[in-house]
């Protein structure tokens, strides 16, 4: 398979594509995709080391220097809104340890044009943080938990925090704001599929499997069969059917049934393409603007940020990152992919 890294040998129409000023900016890509969410990763750093995120030995923590200062996120995004990116996702890491997080997530959403703030977490730092986050504006959360089992929970993120800890900020967050819940899918956690659904039944949350992707670190077995995951959970849910609502910006597809108050999700990360709509490009905490998460390049706005450039100049490096999306994942060509970072440097 041909693999085009550079949407810039593409003709380019035009990139920025002037709607009426009441509508905005439109970003086109080199494929034609709109692109209008940016997941920024706020750091690197975590309170978990998931086996599928994070080596055994842990990483180097980058240091404070290198991560970009909320002000420098803010002009980041303050930049994208003018071009048309009007939904953010904060990552990390995990977001909630850094310091300040809620004002961020505050200043952020009062930015003009902003149409949505979300949030990925871990959810273990969340309860004493929600009325503060829901003030401030956020307008959903995804919480990653991949088993109900405690001693699992513990196993997979090498830690002693315990699912029951994130099963309650999943309750406290269930109908306050839009809430699902990440489960990767492992091959340890397979008997974990019909016990996480059942969360969708108990609460209004989403409950989203999600194939492991390969990067950075992969020793831990992943479970890829997505198709089986539906049938599976027909046993249970006969009337588990395909829903074609939008469900938030992300590259989900979602099943609902008579017995769930929630939908399930199917992230195909690896075996479904869906980058023929991809609508993103994610920032790294050190202000790396990557425009696919599959490969290496990305276009670094922190000389930018810290050498006095002006607005323009980093729009137009935002649009340079843009032009060079490529048109899909490599993932399934292990050799293919270039990126070397491990998930939490990237914000998943
Ligand atoms: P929403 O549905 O809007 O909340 O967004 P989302 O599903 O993109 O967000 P989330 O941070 O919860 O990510 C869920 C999973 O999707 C993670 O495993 C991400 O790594 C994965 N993911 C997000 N964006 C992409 C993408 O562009 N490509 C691939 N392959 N995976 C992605
Ligand atoms: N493949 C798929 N999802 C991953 N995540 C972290 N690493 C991987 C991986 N290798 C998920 C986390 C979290 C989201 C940000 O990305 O579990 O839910
Ligand atoms: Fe932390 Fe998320 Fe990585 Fe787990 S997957 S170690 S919670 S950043």
């Amino acid at each position: 398979m041909e693999h085009n890294l550079s949407g810039a040998a593409r003709p380019i129409q035009r990139l920025r594509k002037m709607n009426t000023a009441a509508e905005g900016c439109t970003m086109r890509d080199a494929f034609g995709r709109e692109i209008n969410y940016m997941r920024l990763s706020v750091t690197d750093r975590c309170n978990l080391r998931c086996r599928y995120c994070m080596p055994i030995e842990g990483v180097p923590p980058t240091s404070h220097t290198d991560i970009l200062r909320y002000e420098e996120l803010l002009r980041v995004a303050q930049a994208a809104v003018s071009l048309g990116i009007d939904r953010f996702k904060v990552t990390g890491g995990e977001p909630l340890v850094r310091r300040g997080i809620v004002d961020f997530i505050r200043s952020l959403k009062a930015l003009p044009g902003i149409k949505q703030v979300t949030l990925t977490t871990n959810g273990l730092l969340l309860p004493p943080l929600l009325d503060g986050l829901l003030d401030a504006g956020l307008d959903a959360v995804n919480i990653s938990l991949d088993t109900r089992d405690n001693a699992q929970y513990q196993a997979i993120t090498r830690s002693s925090h315990t699912a029951d800890e994130v099963l309650h900020a999943v309750r406290l967050c269930a109908g306050r704001l839009p809430t699902k819940v990440n489960a990767v899918l492992l091959s340890e956690t397979a008997a974990q599929l019909v016990p996480l659904a059942r969360l969708a039944e108990e609460l209004p949350v989403d409950v989203r499997f999600i194939e492991r992707m390969p990067l950075g670190v992969t020793d831990i077995a992943a479970e890829p069969v997505h198709r089986e995951v539906i049938g599976r959970l027909r046993a249970v849910w006969p009337d588990l059917a395909p829903v074609h609502e939008r469900r938030g910006n992300g590259p989900a597809r979602y099943f609902a049934s008579s017995g769930l108050r929630g939908c399930i999700g199917l992230i195909e990360a690896v075996s479904h393409a869906f980058c023929a709509s991809c609508n993103r490009v994610r920032l790294t905490s050190t202000g790396l603007l990557k425009p696919c998460l599959c490969y290496e390049q990305g276009t670094d706005l922190k000389p930018l940020l810290r050498g006095g450039a002006d607005d323009a100049a980093l729009r137009d490096a935002i649009e340079q990152a843009v032009r060079g999306k490529p048109a899909a994942h490599c993932f399934a060509e292990r050799q293919a992919v270039t990126e070397r970072k491990n998930m939490n440097q990237i914000g998943g």
